[in-house]
């Protein structure tokens, strides 16, 4: 395999139209943000990119029903959903807006390179117009029946029922959302990617990705074989990044050709933060660079097929994405998320209610890696109590206190020569359980590497046990020492194991251990290095706290409201 000298990870734009939920965070965020911190601690050149997507048809929909403007609407959304974003962990090293005048510059001279190279299809074709409003009618701001399930209430780019993606003359019976008029057919002129142009060479540049995961090379063959057809990439709207070409008033882009070409701007954001305005052209345009898209399965054909091609049409260049880890659904307690009912857990919601870490360990159980799979309270709460705080929590309590109480607070004496066949053997094995970690998690594979960390824990408390320093402290402080400090040592291994998943609670068990290094960087090189005797230990708090039934059933109590 190609060796890289960098990673670019991108976490897809979320729409500023609302808090983020539990289904973003399975789908892209946190094995995006755990990719990245895995990235780092060995040692690895990453920069981790994100942003909101601040265009399209539901924000000023929403901006309307509020009576504010859409660009104030996308700040607020933009505060209150980076703050979540923080308070939950994720590491980006940029997130932008794609309101702000470097998007629309970068997005502006994206669709004039591709324009003024012939690359973009015109045609005239008829949209609804509403006499009433003075508009043409784009995506939602059009109702009708659906073509194809006869439910009412079909939008004009998508049916919710049935999920078929439309074009809006097909609706049988329009009327105009906001006044429930019929509008006329009007002639107007639009630009489009010939996707379908674009096809054998999309295709032939994706045979050679065997190592992607199959249920993503599964859609792009879906796609494939259906043919790909004209993708548009203006629309008649005011809120959008303007069409960089005369007598286009009232043209902006269409915001699925605008939203991916949002990573670029935001690394060129970045790179102008570091005070080196071309910084990012490494990052974008250097055959050394490792660029991966995590995101969820409904923008498969976005980032497989769409943003790539539109990267190979272009006059520069670009590197393409050398993996899009995407992910399948969660469900919630057996149902299927909806935002548009609230059913949903919501990520401000629950940060006021439970710690980051539980939230992000839980998950990191059950990604929906290769299927759709399921949240249930419940199962946050047994993650909780057996595995972060009876497996890990209780394992380095009991660890310390003993440190504590008979040690005076530091790492008992101890080296090679005193090991036992059974000290040996616990730490032979954690170390092969990093190993399988590291190997896991380097293929996008969260939920094993999380097996291994477990697995790992489990070892330890049975080294404490089996090793037994509550028996020896009697009789032969020596040997009690050992244990402790080799317990200690397997402490540490777990640490950085666990620190990409759960690095609030990592960050004060590092400095537990008298580790005065960031974690977070290069650490995998110390997870095994000898704690050297001496070494003076912290206090230790409790690192998970239990999660008691009432708190549950009052969050399960929310959800059956929702859903009755
Ligand atoms: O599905 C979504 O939430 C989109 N806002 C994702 C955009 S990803 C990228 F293209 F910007
Ligand atoms: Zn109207």
């Amino acid at each position: 395999m190609k060796k890289f000298e960098r990673t670019l990870i991108t976490a897809a734009l979320p729409y500023a139209n609302g808090d983020i939920h539990l289904g973003h965070l399975a789908g892209a965020y946190l094995p995006a943000d755990i990719y990245a911190r895995f990235l780092r601690l060995t040692g690895e050149d990453v920069l981790f990119i994100c942003g909101s997507d601040e265009y399209g048809v539901p924000i000023t929909k929403t901006a309307e029903a509020k009576g504010i403007t859409p660009k104030e609407l996308v700040d607020q959304n933009y505060k209150s959903i980076f703050s979540s974003f923080k308070n939950f962990g994720m590491s980006f090293d940029n997130y932008s807006q794609t309101s702000r005048d470097i998007h629309t510059e970068t997005a502006q001279a994206f669709f004039t390179d591709l324009h003024s190279n012939g690359k973009l299809r015109q045609n005239t074709t008829d949209q609804f117009y509403c006499a009433q409003c003075d508009r043409f009618l784009a995506d939602r701001y059009v109702e009708g029946t659906c073509p194809k399930c006869s439910a009412e209430g079909a939008r004009g780019d998508q049916c919710e029922k049935c999920g078929a993606a439309l074009n809006q003359i097909e609706l049988v019976n329009p009327v105009c959302a906001e006044d429930g008029t019929t509008p006329e057919l009007r002639a107007t002129t639009h630009w489009f990617l010939p996707l379908g142009d674009w096809q054998p060479e999309i295709e032939q540049w994706l045979s050679e990705k065997p190592h992607w995961k199959e249920n993503v090379l599964n859609y792009c063959r879906g796609w494939f074989e259906d043919g790909l057809s004209d993708r548009a990439a203006t629309r008649d709207l005011h809120w959008g990044v303007k069409v960089p070409l005369e007598d286009h008033e009232g043209k902006v882009m269409y915001v699925w050709f605008d939203a991916p070409i949002g990573y670029i701007s935001s690394t060129r954001e970045w790179a102008n933060e570091q005070g080196d305005s071309e910084a990012w052209r490494k990052w974008w345009q250097d055959d050394s660079t490792r660029l991966l898209h995590f995101i969820g399965k409904d923008n498969i054909v976005f980032h497989a097929i769409m943003f790539p091609g539109m990267l190979m049409n272009h006059s520069e260049n670009w590197i393409l994405p050398d993996n899009v880890p995407a992910n399948e659904f969660l469900n919630l307690e057996g149902g299927k998320l909806s935002t548009s009912r609230g059913y949903a857990v919501w990520l401000p919601e629950f940060l006021e209610n439970f710690p980051a870490d539980t939230l992000r360990y839980t998950l990191s159980r059950t990604l929906p890696e290769t299927r759709d799979t399921n949240f249930s309270w419940e199962g946050l709460q047994a993650r909780n109590n057996n595995e972060l705080g009876n497996n890990f929590g209780n394992l380095a309590n009991r660890i310390f206190s003993f440190a504590h109480k008979y040690f005076d607070g530091k790492v008992p004496q101890w080296s090679d020569s005193v090991l036992e066949d059974i000290d040996r053997e616990a730490l032979n094995q954690v170390e092969v359980h990093l190993g399988q970690w590291r190997t896991h998690l380097a293929n996008f594979e969260i939920k094993l590497a999380m097996e291994e960390a477990f697995s790992a824990g489990q070892v330890g408390n049975r080294y404490f046990d089996e090793s037994a320093p509550f028996k020896s402290r009697k009789t032969d402080m020596d040997r009690c020492g050992v244990s402790i400090s080799v317990s200690l040592q397997i402490l540490k291994a777990l640490c950085v194991m666990m620190a990409p998943v759960t690095p609030f609670a990592m960050e004060k068990l590092w400095s537990w251990l008298g580790q005065d290094s960031d974690l977070h960087t290069n650490s995998f090189i110390h997870a095994t290095t000898p704690l050297p005797s001496g070494l003076e230990l912290g206090k230790q708090e409790i690192l998970f706290p239990r999660i008691e039934d009432e708190q549950i059933e009052a969050e399960q109590e929310k959800l059956k409201e929702l859903q009755d």
